[in-house]
């Protein structure tokens, strides 16, 4: 199977690559770019752990191929410190106990602020409803919604 060149900048870096069409972003991201932020939860869209931005737009990672942000902008986790000064929202997670053994918090962190960049200044409902696509097996969603809301002006 052939390869395909893509050009990607995740975080602000750009990367030129070589993929096979068949890779997914999540994989590409992971494997090909060493950024193991992103995790997989469970390859089908459900669990939300794979949550990155791209173009703006939240997406899960493993419903999308690499060779489809041929071009594209994406954000991971590991761009949304500053060096060492954590966001607001990472603070606040931090503040709030809202993480267990921490494997969903890469992908909730990423869905809120993406719901946190739309809309400043969300209702508790809409906290909720921006997280219904992110799974948290340990169930930490009360202190993560609180945390959420913390940071919410
Ligand atoms: S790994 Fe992508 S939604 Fe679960
Ligand atoms: S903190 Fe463990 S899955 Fe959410």
């Amino acid at each position: 199977m052939s390869d395909h060149q893509v050009t990607v900048t995740v975080n602000g870096v750009e990367y030129e690559r070589e993929v096979e069409a068949r890779k997914l972003l999540i994989h590409f991201v992971r494997d090909d770019l060493d950024l193991t932020g992103s995790h997989i939860g469970c390859d089908t869209g459900n669990c939300g752990a794979c949550s990155m931005i791209v173009n703006g737009t939240l997406v899960k990672s493993c419903m999308m191929l690499a060779v489809q942000a041929d071009g594209a902008t994406v954000e991971t986790v590991e761009g949304l410190a500053e060096g060492d000064e954590l966001t607001p929202l990472q603070q606040s997670f931090s503040e709030h106990h809202a993480l267990q053994c921490g494997y969903c918090t890469p992908g909730m962190l990423i869905s809120a602020t993406a719901l946190l960049r739309a809309n400043p200044s969300p209702s508790e409902e809409e906290i909720r409803k921006a997280l219904q696509g992110n799974i948290c097996r340990c169930t930490g969603y009360w202190n993560i919604f609180e945390a959420v809301k913390a940071v919410a002006k």
